[in-house]
């Protein structure tokens, strides 16, 4: 019962069981996978699993083989058990992780538990997995701004992603209420913008200030950890650091930054700011020093900019700005954005890197090798890909995982529409309408996890889990699309969760606990919603 479904896996007759001969066997370049293997495999069973070499074969019948062969897809795998044993082969060292991944299913649930248990029977089903993913780009959006997620809990986080084959964590580490990555050349950052007096408690306009300080960070110690876990783990973690809106905490730090040199603290209100980066070249060489340190942290290929919700009423009435805009021949406030996004497109294109950027970005001349996140629906998908940009999927009404999970009032502070198990099931990246050569464009997806609503790693939990895991099958299953399927799946899946100690949302709703009698929401009908976000993109359709 494999989850995501496999593109075929073809059953035998019989199992083999692990005992204390079975031995792990990797060529040098797979020791890293094979080490990896047997750490998760030894907590439960008990058992030792020796790591060796090819030139020391295992004695048939006893051996975990894992082995390349470059004529199988990128990422993709074939396992096959049978009396030799198990032999794991990848097109690359990812194809290999993904095949021990789908080796971990094939176990029973307490396989994820960290110590024995005992009556187990350590045996795997005699069986031939044939597999590759759909999408290169198969991600999940972390705010750790609204609420910080501690280091150790990013890297549980992590292991959970690794579950579900999700290649890309997008680490979106700076927005008005919380800056969460130490910068060297300006520690203010995090000395000042990484904690915030207090909280918005709940959706509601009018929601009350909880009173409760709120903050952390990551130190770049932390974060090289964090890269190298991912790493090991084959996860990319892309940084955000979202300018020229979603800037109050860098301004609360370094006045100097924002428009009216007002001082404000990082912000305890949710919701879109008006306090906004100035345009000065200073403020551009700040940043451009943020990118490089950024840089030097995250090895990856894409690096978010942000770009997206950024209200022009500062820049508009601000002399000062109207005069950097024309001395720049700029028309108007919308160029001024896509002139400071493509200045530190460029910089970082010089470094031979890409941005990564919201589809706001589609609003002005766009910086050169974006990726661009279609988050209004799908609208930026759809008008990107024909414009010849790559696209990453991440329509709000079906992958923003803050959204409630059904029409429940008992959903702990209920946002937006209800974005159900079978919702999240039924993303589809890629945009109807597109040529073959537009589709090429669309490199995959992920689903975002804004965090205003959840306070805590075990409430990243509720709202995650399980309807990441449908994102994933969506992300990685070449399949048509079996919601009852899924679900039967999903049953032995769960154990899994439950093993792995994840406090995921139980089908009939939330545990007495996961509830928040008297918080409120802000819930929305789907129509009220569609009208809503058809009018945010309505001047970026093609
Ligand atoms: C976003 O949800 N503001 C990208």
């Amino acid at each position: 019962m494999l989850l995501p479904l496999p593109c075929s896996a073809v059953p035998g007759d019989g199992v083999f069981p692990l005992a204390e001969s079975t031995r792990i066997t990797a060529p040098g370049e797979l020791a890293p996978t094979a080490r990896w293997l047997q750490s998760v495999l030894r907590p439960a069973t008990g058992l030792p699993l020796p790591v060796s070499g090819m030139a020391e074969p295992a004695p048939a019948g006893s051996a975990l083989a894992l082995a390349l062969d470059p004529d199988l897809p990128a990422e993709g795998y074939r396992l096959a058990c049978g009396p030799g044993g198990v032999t794991i082969t990848g097109g690359d060292t990812a194809g290999v992780f993904y095949g021990c991944q789908a080796l971990r299913q094939l176990l029973p649930p307490q396989i994820y538990r960290a110590a024995g248990t005992a009556g187990v029977r350590w045996a795997v089903p005699y069986v031939t997995v044939e597999d590759s993913p759909r999408f290169g780009w198969r991600g999940a959006m972390l705010d750790v701004a609204r609420h910080f997620m501690p280091k150790h809990d990013v890297l549980r986080f992590l292991d959970l992603l690794a579950v579900h084959r999700i290649n890309t964590l997008h680490l979106h580490l700076t927005d008005d209420q919380g800056w969460r990555v130490e910068i060297l050349r300006h520690p203010r950052l995090t000395e000042v913008g990484s904690w915030r007096r207090e909280s918005q408690l709940g959706a509601a306009p009018d929601a009350p200030n909880d009173g409760r300080p709120h903050g952390g960070y990551y130190t770049q110690d932390d974060l090289r950890e964090i890269v190298a876990y991912a790493a090991e783990r084959h996860i990319t973690v892309m940084p955000e650091i979202d300018v020229p809106g979603h800037s109050q905490a860098a301004i609360a730090a370094y006045p100097e930054l924002g428009v009216q040199g007002e001082r404000l603290e990082a912000s305890p209100r949710w919701g879109i700011n008006t306090n906004i980066l100035n345009a000065e070249e200073s403020t551009l060489d700040f940043f451009l020093g943020v990118f490089d340190e950024v840089m030097d942290l995250f090895p990856g290929r894409f690096i978010g900019i942000g770009g997206d919700e950024c209200p022009k009423d500062q820049w508009d009435a601000d002399p000062r700005t109207r005069e950097l805009m024309a001395e720049r021949g700029l028309g108007d406030s919308k160029e001024l954005q896509a002139w400071f996004l493509g200045r530190i497109g460029a910089h970082i294109a010089a470094r031979g890197r890409r941005v990564f950027g919201w589809d706001e970005i589609l609003e002005g001349a766009v910086p050169e090798g974006v990726a661009v996140a279609s988050w209004r629906g799908m609208t930026g998908a759809r008008t990107a890909a024909r414009r010849g940009y790559d696209v990453i999927s991440c329509p709000d009404d079906q992958v923003y995982l803050d959204y409630r999970q059904s029409e429940l009032e008992s959903e702990p502070i209920p946002f937006a529409v209800p974005l159900t198990l079978a919702d999240a099931y039924a993303f589809d990246p890629v945009p109807d309408g597109l040529t073959e050569q537009e589709t090429a464009r669309i490199l995959g997806g992920q689903a975002n996890i804004w965090t205003e609503h959840m306070d805590s790693p075990r409430t990243v939990d509720y709202y995650v889990f399980p309807r990441l895991c449908a994102v994933a099958e969506a992300l990685w299953s070449r399949g048509g699309r079996d919601f009852d399927d899924f679900l039967v799946r999903l049953r032995p899946h769960l154990a899994r969760l439950d093993a792995l100690g994840v406090e995921y949302r139980r089908e009939d709703g939330p545990l007495p606990w996961q509830s928040r009698p008297g918080v409120p929401g802000k819930p929305a009908t789907r129509a009220d919603w569609t009208e809503f976000i058809d009018g945010l993109v309505a001047h970026i359709k093609t």
